[in-house]
């Protein structure tokens, strides 16, 4: 039938039918649709079938597409026809619609692991998460033979983490952690974004190890890590592997190291001598060698050390036997020996004769070093007795030196003061010559208590300067102090010079002469002197109360004690003695030729000037000054006293006469009388004198 055969042909050319055409369809998926196409074909053309064949009401079909149809040609060109636009269905004319794709099926429409997209007379596809396009853009349309595809994950690089391991899985992936790494905060497998889990790398924290094994070095304490042992000192590697790792477990392994203790077993034995061992043989053990007595090592040390190769090592000990050999000779001695020459062998050394020992030790012993002792002995020659030089004594000697020097009053004038006793027995001797010391001053002499003379010891003609301080004082008189100086030059032998002293003093008395630096002292002790007669103005008076003035130059030098005033009566035969006793009493009257003493004045007492009253009835130093009888005459005579323990020396003046009544021959006999009176107290002072120095 031609219907058959037409529908045949329909459906062999569904395209052109424009029924079934909505795009072309990948080559996977052509078989479904045709036969998808088929199926709704033959539905519609036994529907259309019986209307069809009409030819006489053709009209114009173009004219009544549908908005969204085209009007095409016919196959065999036969007329047109209304196809609806891609993407509708209907029949052309009345009727095309949105065909929505999507309901079909995404995977249908689209393929695996898509998700379709309806779209006005359209659609298109994504992939769904995990997959991605083909033509790695977000949308597509699978009829180019575009489809989606597994992402493969892993290939992005720690994803997982350090330690993890990535696995891709259809459309996702998972993490599981590395040998060496234990998964934290999770179970594996996971997923780094999900959970907080995360690989972590393995610790076996610090090595452990066994006695006798020290650890070397370790590259750490994590998975993989290595630690390397050896033996502990004094022990030896006998088998086993010396390193140990870090295991996936935690755990270190593989350390199977055995080490053994060293021993060097007992030390070697050397003759002629003995070992001072303490009976270890462990590494590091020493043994000191010692020669047995009278042996000495000549190897070049003598201990051994048990070393870590497990033997005693060091150099051989050699012991030989020692020997001093011959003593050596001294000159000028004899030897003492036993011809023995071991250790503690002893010579003993004698000076000859004619020579001594001087200072040492003269025994020698043989030592453990194999020489004789040092020995000091010196064996001096005698040089016999001492050298005598003049004028000199020995200080200090002993057998080989004299040390000389000038006796007293000699002094050493040149050469050497030393005798030396030569090797050869002979004395070098001294060569000190001593002159006689001389003193610059000699024979020193006091003259009349105020002179010195002494006699110069000085080069002829030379000049010598003297100084001479004097240093005066009284015993009774505190405070008082004569300190003179006066220097003298001379070139005589004989010097002599008189110093104005003071007497009553005592003078201690220094010369020194410059030149030759020599002081000479004397004591000149004065004796008490006649005071110098008081100067006055000598005077008549008619009054009978004269006042009488005296002047005086009062200085603390002043040997004169005391003033007393006479009144001697004229009449009868006149005498007067200066020197009759100061204390006495006044005179009986029947001795009134004498006088009497009216007053007594103490110079300490009396300025420069006095005035004094004679007969004034007044009392002066215990003495009564009487008043004067009438009518009568007499002298008032002033006698200055120097008065010192018992010593006593006195001056008399005639001060005044005082004329009571004028009796002219007895006044001129007085006068003769007085006259006389003086001249004699003047030849009993000088004789006084003479006498005084004859005793000195
Ligand atoms: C024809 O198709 C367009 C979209 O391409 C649509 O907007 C319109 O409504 C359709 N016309 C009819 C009569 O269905
Ligand atoms: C004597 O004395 C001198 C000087 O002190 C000294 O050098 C010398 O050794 C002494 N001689 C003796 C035998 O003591
Ligand atoms: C002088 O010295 C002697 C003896 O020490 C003594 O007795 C005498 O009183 C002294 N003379 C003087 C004036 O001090
Ligand atoms: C002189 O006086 C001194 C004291 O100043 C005394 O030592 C000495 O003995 C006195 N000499 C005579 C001779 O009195
Ligand atoms: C002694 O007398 C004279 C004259 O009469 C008088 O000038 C003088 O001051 C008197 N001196 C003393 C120490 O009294």
């Amino acid at each position: 039938m031609p219907s058959t055969q037409r529908l045949k042909m329909k459906v062999g050319g569904g395209e052109e039918d424009g029924f079934l055409t909505k795009g072309r369809p990948h080559q996977g998926d052509k078989l479904k649709m045709d036969e998808r196409s088929a199926t709704v074909s033959l539905l519609l053309l036994f529907c259309l079938g019986s209307v069809t064949p009409a030819p006489a009401n053709i009209l114009d079909v173009c004219a009544s597409c549908h908005v969204n149809a085209t009007c095409v040609d016919k196959y065999d060109h036969s007329g047109k026809v209304c196809n609806c636009k891609y993407g509708f269905v209907g029949n052309g004319r009345t009727f095309c619609q949105d065909k929505d794709e999507c309901q079909i099926g995404a995977t249908k429409i689209c393929g695996q692991h898509t998700t379709c997209h309806n779209t006005y007379g359209s659609y298109y596809c994504t992939c769904l998460t995990g997959y991605i396009a083909s033509n790695y853009l977000p949308v597509f349309i699978p009829n180019d033979g575009t489809h989606c595809q597994d992402i493969d994950e892993c290939r992005v690089a720690g994803l997982c983490g350090e330690g993890g391991q990535c696995r891709n899985l259809d459309g996702t992936f998972d993490c599981r952690c590395q040998l060496g790494y234990r998964v934290h905060n999770g179970t594996e497998p996971f997923r780094p974004q999900k959970n907080q889990a995360s690989c972590q790398v393995v610790d076996c924290g610090q090595p452990t190890f066994r006695e006798n094994i020290v650890l070397l070095s370790a590259t750490g304490t994590t998975f993989g890590s290595v630690a390397t042992f050896e033996c502990d000192e004094g022990f030896l590697w006998k088998s086993g592997n010396k390193a140990s790792a870090c295991g996936a477990d935690g755990l270190w392994r593989g350390l199977t190291i055995i080490c053994e203790v060293i021993d060097c077993g007992s030390p070697p034995t050397f003759a002629h001598s003995h070992v001072e061992w303490n009976g270890s043989s462990r590494v590091g053990t020493e043994v000191l060698y010692q020669c047995n007595f009278g042996y000495r090592n000549i190897g070049k040390s003598n201990v051994f050390t048990c070393t870590a190769a497990g033997q005693w090592e060091g150099v051989t000990v050699l012991c030989q036997e020692i020997t001093c050999g011959p003593p050596k000779t001294l000159p000028h001695s004899t030897l003492l020996w036993d011809r023995s020459t071991g250790p503690g062998s002893v010579v003993q050394y004698e000076c000859v004769d004619g020579y001594y020992q001087e200072g040492g030790d003269n025994i020698s012993t043989c030592l453990t070093s194999g020489e004789w002792a040092n020995i000091s002995l010196n064996c001096k020659a005698k040089c016999g007795p001492v050298p005598f030089l003049a004028h000199s004594e020995v200080v200090w000697h002993n057998t080989s030196v004299v040390l000389h020097h000038c006796v007293k009053g000699y002094r050493s004038w040149s050469g050497s003061n030393v005798s030396t006793c030569s090797s050869s027995g002979v004395w070098h001797a001294a060569t000190l010559s001593c002159i006689e010391v001389k003193q610059p001053i000699n024979q020193l002499l006091v003259l009349n208590e105020k002179c010195l003379q002494w006699r110069a010891e000085k080069d002829e003609g030379a000049i010598e300067m003297y100084k001479v301080i004097y240093i005066g004082s009284r015993e009774y008189e505190r405070g008082f102090l004569d300190k003179r100086k006066q220097f003298v030059n001379s070139m005589e032998d004989w010097v002599q010079i008189c110093l104005s002293l003071l007497p009553a003093t005592n003078y201690s008395v220094s010369i020194t002469a410059l030149l030759a630096g020599f002081t000479a002292t004397v004591a000149i002790n004065t004796t008490l002197t006649v005071p110098a007669v008081p100067e006055l103005h000598y005077r008549e008076f008619e009054t009978p109360v004269p006042t009488l003035r005296l002047h005086r130059s009062p200085s603390t030098l002043d040997t004169i004690s005391l003033y007393q005033v006479f009144v001697l009566p004229i009449e009868g035969v006149l005498a007067f003695n200066c020197s009759c006793p100061v204390n006495g009493k006044p005179p009986s009257k029947s001795d009134s030729s004498q006088g009497h003493i009216v007053a007594q004045m103490r110079i300490s007492r009396l300025g420069a000037e006095m005035n004094f009253t004679v007969g004034d009835g007044l009392s002066y130093g215990g003495f009564y000054n009487a008043p004067l009888r009438k009518g009568k005459n007499y002298y008032v005579i002033l006698r200055a006293v120097s008065q010192w323990k018992n010593d006593l020396k006195s001056s008399c003046v005639l001060w005044a006469k005082v004329r009571g009544t004028s009796y002219v021959i007895m006044i001129s006999s007085l006068c003769a009388a007085a006259l006389i009176g003086l001249i004699v107290l003047a030849v009993l002072l000088g004789w006084t004198y003479t006498w005084f120095l004859k005793r000195r």
